[in-house]
């Protein structure tokens, strides 16, 4: 079952997810609402610690802490389950599916599964497709340091994951309802605009 008005972004870093979400905030601000995972909430903050590296906790443990960030996202008070009863149409900056790549990475596919399934699905998934090189380039440019997955070794094992979660989730899409649309996240950011667009009316 999808959760209706929930759009999930997802692609690898540097794929363009948080520049498409605030274009279409811009575009129609008392429609859509803007969220990320991991959140601004303190169970997000304490995943940002450990993305900087702060910290390093076993990628089970991690799994289990952006499970955790994910339940306060959906379930917790002005959580997306909230925002989209009070009639907003919620776009989130990665979903489950981050989980399904990059924590299967390093632990393997069952517990990312696991401690995911109980989550919604959204009604809509932008996959955000790109080759790793261009991607991490472009995180290259953007920040000084680099967290603990920006590493042009890791974001090629987990785009390959990705390629595999859209395609398991393509397949299921006709019982599921959920929208999968994949994007050529190489293109500019107005093209990628216009796809998206193209798909929201
Ligand atoms: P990102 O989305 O790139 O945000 P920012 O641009 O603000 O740094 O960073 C979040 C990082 O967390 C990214 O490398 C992906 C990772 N991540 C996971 O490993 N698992 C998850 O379940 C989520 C939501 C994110």
């Amino acid at each position: 079952m999808v959760l209706k008005n929930f759009i999930v972004f997802e692609g690898i870093d540097g794929s363009g997810t948080s520049t498409q979400i605030n274009k279409i905030v811009e575009s129609n601000p008392n429609k859509f609402y803007a969220t990320a995972e991991p959140t601004q909430n303190e169970t997000g903050k304490f995943l940002r610690r450990m993305l900087c590296g702060e910290f390093k906790v076993d990628e089970k443990t991690a799994s289990y802490l952006f499970a955790a960030d994910r339940c306060e996202h959906i379930f917790g008070k002005n959580g997306i389950e909230d925002l989209i009863k009070q009639g907003k149409t919620v776009v989130s900056d990665r979903y489950f599916f981050s989980s399904l790549a990059y924590q299967s990475v390093s632990c393997g596919k069952e517990l990312p599964r696991l401690l995911n399934s109980p989550f919604p699905l959204p009604e809509y998934l932008f996959y955000f497709k790109i080759d790793p090189e261009i991607s991490l380039k472009r995180v290259d440019t953007r920040n000084g340091k680099k967290e603990i997955y920006e590493k042009i070794d890791i974001q090629k094992k987990i785009a390959k994951l990705y390629d595999e979660v859209i395609e398991e989730y393509q397949q299921k899409s006709q019982e599921n309802g959920m929208k999968i649309i994949t994007i050529d996240a190489s293109k500019s950011i107005d093209q990628v605009f216009s796809e998206i667009k193209k798909h929201l009316n």
